[in-house]
């Protein structure tokens, strides 16, 4: 008879409210806990009967004090509690776990993982205690790499010994450690470890990763250098198995972002941009939906974070993930059908493909199903954010149609202030609007039935369509390199183009706009999104030539090509301001979709020029969030992880035309 027996361990970690009190600071050991359970049950448990679940502790104690457990990072197993205060034994958990289920292999494992301190006794030794996901680590790792130095590393969330090491050295559960000459160094101080290492700034190697390998076809010497920058980017962003857009105000994984990131490494590192979706679709819940983050476990405490979306009380959240509850433009199956063509090795391509189609699909038919409340082959989004293009002008009506707020909107504006400049981020009337409908997602613990009925809410978007029309079609395109019956997809994509082209054209403005669902009409903002239908192909060959002229006509500097690339406003407008997140500057990836769209319709010069100037701007400036449409200042984030892969995308096409 099969074994019955199955194992749930539960995480109790330092968060959640009672009454007015509400746990604000963070737990080291709580991160770590997490990280270290969430790879013992992808790596050594996956194939067990053994599941985990994470809750925060403050909404929870009752559940668990009466049983003793008083002190997170508690963990129980089948309820009964097996530690606390501190990150869990694993190698006594993978006993107890193998006594339960009546496993010896578990009961060996566990004896197997136990290791001995090796804290360095000779003079010379340097030893870092670091965890993957954590950026100052990971900054600290690439320092001592790039500069020739050798150490030996200890990952604090593999081995206990490694976290009673640590405690025992700096006193707290705090990470990078890194011990140079007997002297215990805490986080990356880098005129410390120069001074004990001997070096100086100006000794210091670039950090320049081995392009000459990586990219060994290319000729011209500037495209190159910008190219090997932009690889740096991507190193410098990167983390265990996947990409932070940068690594200050966006230290977790995001959904589109990932997308774009993905079509950078295809280039030069296909197994990365596979890691990198793979990464990704690890957080997409049961019901296909996937999520604009998924949260790094070392961040978790920030705002807003996972306790601020409650995604995980939906039960759709894969177990051990945090995620937020909206999602982002479906990017992906475009950023990827190339792969059979880029990456030198076919079979890889093809079993990547073959392994990520039907999660693609699942993503897809969630939209189809579950997004389409009128049936109309148009998806609708629930707030801004899951446009992508956060603080556009296109949601200040329907926001101000809102009238009720949110008491979270005082936390998620010093988030902002904490990390941007003055002007850059929304003001505090949009902030509240945004954090009162996470609210109402939350309270209707994100069942999309009720959502779409009761929603504030509501728009179907003219990129959001565009994309997801043109994904369709490459979801398509997919299906046939696997050897699978591509008809419905194409069949799919050519229903929303016509959708699109029906509801979202405006015949007496010769535009594509918004629709609000909520307010019943369309949202006439010249934004330069109305244009997105190009690149998917969406209008005739005569519609087109409208919508160009129309293009031209508004203010994007089309006509003279004075602008360092297209903002994202038309200038003209008086609520422009070029300096001002979404509402004005040059963003790197609408730019990408533009000139494929203007190139699709034959203005071949007007691509050039949008292609010429965003490597131009990355060169010239660095790799930044976003640019000011007249001086090129870069804004925002720098080191920008989607501006890099996407100028890595035009550099290799480039190069591929023989500049
Ligand atoms: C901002 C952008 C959004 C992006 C995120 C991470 O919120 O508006 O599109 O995904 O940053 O880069």
């Amino acid at each position: 008879m099969a074994n019955k027996k199955t194992v749930q361990l539960t995480l109790y970690r330092w968060a959640g409210k009672f009454l007015f009190f509400r746990i604000k600071s963070r737990c080291k050991e709580c991160d770590i806990a997490y990280t270290v359970l969430q790879r013992l049950i992808n790596e050594q448990l996956s194939e067990k009967p053994v599941s985990l679940k994470i809750i925060p502790w403050l909404d929870n104690f009752w559940k668990v004090i009466w049983r003793g457990g008083w002190h997170a990072p508690i963990l129980t197993v089948n309820n009964k509690v097996f530690s606390q205060g501190k990150v869990p034994d694993i190698p006594k958990l993978l006993s107890t776990i193998g006594n339960v289920l009546d496993d010896p292999s578990l009961v060996q494992l566990g004896k197997a993982n136990i290791e001995k301190s090796v804290i360095p006794d000779k003079e010379s030794d340097i030893t870092v205690y670091f965890s993957p996901a954590c950026p100052h680590c990971r900054q600290l790792l690439s320092y001592l790499d790039n500069n020739g130095i050798e150490y030996s590393g200890r990952d604090v969330t593999q081995s206990e010994t490694a976290r009673e090491d640590v405690k025992r050295l700096s006193g707290r559960l705090s990470i990078p450690v890194i011990i140079v000459k007997g002297e215990v160094v805490q986080g990356f101080d880098k005129s410390r470890l120069e001074n004990l290492l001997g070096i100086s700034v100006a000794d210091e190697k670039p950090i320049i990763s081995d392009v000459q390998k990586i990219i060994p076809h290319f000729t011209n010497k500037r495209l190159r250098d910008i190219y090997e920058k932009a690889i740096n980017v991507l190193d410098k962003n990167k983390i265990d198995g996947w990409t932070m857009p940068s690594n200050r105000l966006y230290p977790h994984l995001w959904n589109w972002d990932s997308g774009f990131i993905s079509r950078g490494y295809l280039y030069y590192d296909p197994e990365r941009a596979y890691l990198e979706l793979r990464s990704l679709f690890r957080g997409q819940w049961h019901d296909g939906f996937l999520p604009h983050i998924i949260f790094n476990p070392e961040y978790i405490d920030h705002f807003p974070g996972p306790d601020y979306w409650k995604a995980n009380n939906s039960g759709k959240v894969p177990p051990g993930m945090f995620t937020s509850g909206i999602s982002q433009p479906p990017v992906h199956a475009t950023m990827i059908v190339e792969s059979v063509t880029l990456d030198p090795e076919k079979e890889r391509a093809l079993s990547f493909l073959k392994e990520i189609y039907p999660k693609l699909k699942e993503l897809h038919n969630f939209y189809f199903n579950e997004r389409d409340p009128l049936s109309e082959n148009l998806v609708s989004i629930v707030h801004p954010w899951e446009s992508g293009l956060d603080n556009a002008p296109l949601w200040d009506e329907p926001l101000a149609a809102i009238t009720d707020t949110s008491k979270w909107a005082l936390s998620m504006q010093k988030q902002y202030d904490e990390f941007s400049e003055q002007g850059e981020r929304p003001k505090r009337t949009y902030i509240e609007k945004y954090s009162y409908l996470v609210e109402n997602l939350f309270k209707n613990n994100y069942n999309w039935q009720n959502i779409s009925e009761n929603h504030p809410f509501l728009i179907q978007g003219v990129l959001f369509n565009s994309i997801l029309c043109k994904s369709e079609h490459d979801l398509g395109k997919i299906a046939e390199i696997i050897g699978l019956n591509a008809q419905d997809h194409y069949e799919k994509a050519d229903k929303i183009k016509t959708a699109i082209n029906r509801k979202l054209y405006n015949e007496a403005e010769g535009n594509y706009y918004n629709f609000d669902l909520v307010a019943n009409k369309h949202i006439k903002r010249e934004t330069i999104f109305s244009y997105m239908p190009l690149f998917a192909g969406i209008p005739d060959e005569d519609r087109g030539k409208v919508v160009l002229d129309n293009l031209r006509a508004h203010c994007f500097c089309i006509a003279d090509m004075d602008c360092v690339a297209i903002p994202s406003y038309d200038m003209c407008q008086v609520d422009f301001e070029g300096e001002f997140y979404w509402r004005g500057p040059v963003w790197v990836n609408v730019n990408w979709y533009m000139a494929q769209g203007v190139r699709r319709y034959r203005e071949t010069e007007l691509a050039d020029w949008i292609e010429n100037s965003l490597i131009t701007l990355a060169d010239r400036q660095g790799f930044y969030e976003y640019y000011d449409p007249d001086s090129g200042k870069g804004l925002g984030e720098q080191d920008f992880s989607w501006t890099a892969a996407l100028v890595i995308d035009l550099i290799e096409k480039q190069m591929r035309k023989g500049n």
